[in-house]
């Protein structure tokens, strides 16, 4: 075919636009898919949990199987809780949208709401499916009356103890503070082994302290704040339990020094290579205690934490949440991942695969995991009977100011009652400020 030369330019005019028609849509096409991979990426920000890397995998596995086309990516903090409060904190009044769905400690739900930081959960976890939690966590996540995170792992203190050396000295598990102090000086002394600690607990300047402390607290029959708001630091029963954690370290000498630089992890290895006798810690430990290459296997026995004689102690609640970082793009798929985390089934498999906690409860008659973890029974009773740290927005103010004073305490920089006064001081005169801005914003 011959074409004239007006035919020609035409045919390439013609050319030319379905060439930048076909360029323009295979551009808006990249585009789109661009758009789309971006909208379906969610990021889960989570620390790193001892032990977890491949349930986590595996979970994130399962999760984009069922919602094809939409992908996850884990970014991982260091598993100090200080250290993530500050990276969230920072993020977040930054307004970022960086991630979207993240764990939070129960400790910090109060203040990341009245923060407007978090998403409302409440129609993810209707009032009849919250009654199948544990009652202390779904509080701490309840912010007036709207539930801001769904607790996915709970943590008790618990006093893990060596069944064998307790039995060769014909002991059984210490219920008061004084015959887990009499034990432990009467093995030390016999086993004369010089790598052997008698009493190891989170000890360090950080929030494992004000854990530890506060069960100490509970068991001398005292509580740092009550439910008014009224600071009893200087009550007779925070005295004597500061007191005790000191007397562990300088006069019953059962805790070694650097017990005021440990924390969970340093301590729960100590007791798996064999040298401790008694370890407060959390419940993840016990999973590590049963595995093949640990020292202690098949010697291990777990029990409450001691009280005074007469007095039944509380364990100090901790564990995590799932929340959502209000500033997400992605509320949707946000909320399909955190119903798929806190279901019945994932929680079951955490517990069986990591040693994490459940929060509902039902699964504590799971038959495998009490074959698994035999264990749980005894724990669940001390996991139903928690005593929560302050339940407020400005828990994180007052425990900077307990960090420090218990911390001076311990190390002997400042005597029991000072310390213990200067800290109701400074509590006091936060709560006061919180209370006159409120009355000004009135
Ligand atoms: C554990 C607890 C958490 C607590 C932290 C202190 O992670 O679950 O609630 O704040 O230990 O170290």
């Amino acid at each position: 075919m011959v074409f004239t030369h007006k035919q020609q330019n035409k045919l390439l005019l013609i050319l030319g636009v379905t060439l930048l028609l076909v360029l323009a849509c295979g551009q808006s096409g990249k585009n789109a898919r661009q758009q789309f991979d971006d909208d379906s990426t969610l990021v889960f920000k989570h620390f790193k949990l001892a032990n977890a890397r491949q349930a986590f995998k595996k979970a994130i596995a399962q999760f984009e199987k069922n919602n094809p086309g939409v992908k996850v990516k884990e970014e991982i903090l260091p598993s100090n809780t200080n250290i993530q409060h500050q990276f969230y904190v920072t993020s977040l009044e930054a307004r970022s949208s960086d991630f979207d769905v993240f764990l939070i400690d129960v400790i910090w739900t109060p203040e990341f709401s009245l923060a407007g930081w978090l998403e409302d959960l409440s129609d993810l976890l209707p009032p009849e499916e919250q009654s199948d939690f544990f009652h202390a966590p779904i509080q701490a996540d309840i912010y007036r009356g709207r539930l801001y995170a769904i607790p996915w792992y709970i943590d008790a203190g618990v006093l893990y103890y060596r069944k064998d050396l307790l039995q060769k000295y014909g002991f059984s598990p210490p219920v008061t503070f004084e015959e887990l102090v009499n034990q432990a000086q009467v093995i030390l002394r016999n086993e004369k082994r010089p790598d052997l600690n008698g009493f190891l607990w989170q000890g360090k300047q950080y929030e494992g302290l004000i854990c530890t402390a506060n069960e100490i607290i509970s068991g001398f029959g005292g509580q740092i704040i009550d439910a008014r708001g009224k600071v009893h630091l200087t009550d007779p029963a925070t005295r004597q339990a500061l007191q005790w954690l000191k007397d562990c370290i300088y006069l019953y000498k059962i805790s070694p020094a650097w017990v005021l630089s440990a924390d969970e992890e340093s301590t729960r290895l100590s007791f798996l290579n064999g040298h401790t006798l008694f370890l407060r810690n959390w419940p993840y430990c016990w999973t590590f205690f049963q595995r093949e290459d640990s020292k202690v296997r098949g010697k291990v026995g777990v029990t409450h934490i001691p009280a005074l004689a007469g007095i039944t102690g509380k364990s100090t609640l901790g564990g995590w949440q799932l929340a959502i970082n209000r500033f997400s793009a992605k509320k949707e798929l946000t909320k399909r991942l955190v119903s798929f985390l806190a279901s019945p089934q994932m929680q079951l498999q955490f517990a069986l695969e990591v040693g994490t906690k459940p929060t509902r409860k039902p699964l504590y008659q799971n038959p495998f995991l009490i074959k698994e973890q035999p264990f749980i029974v005894k724990l669940f009773p001390i996991l139903e009977n928690t005593i929560p740290r302050p339940v407020t927005p400005l828990y994180s103010q007052i425990s900077q100011i307990l960090q420090v004073e218990f911390s001076a305490i311990l190390s002997n920089i400042r005597p029991v009652d000072k310390a213990l006064k200067s800290a109701k001081v400074q509590i006091e005169h936060v709560l006061e400020l919180e209370e006159l801005k409120k009355e000004i914003e009135k």
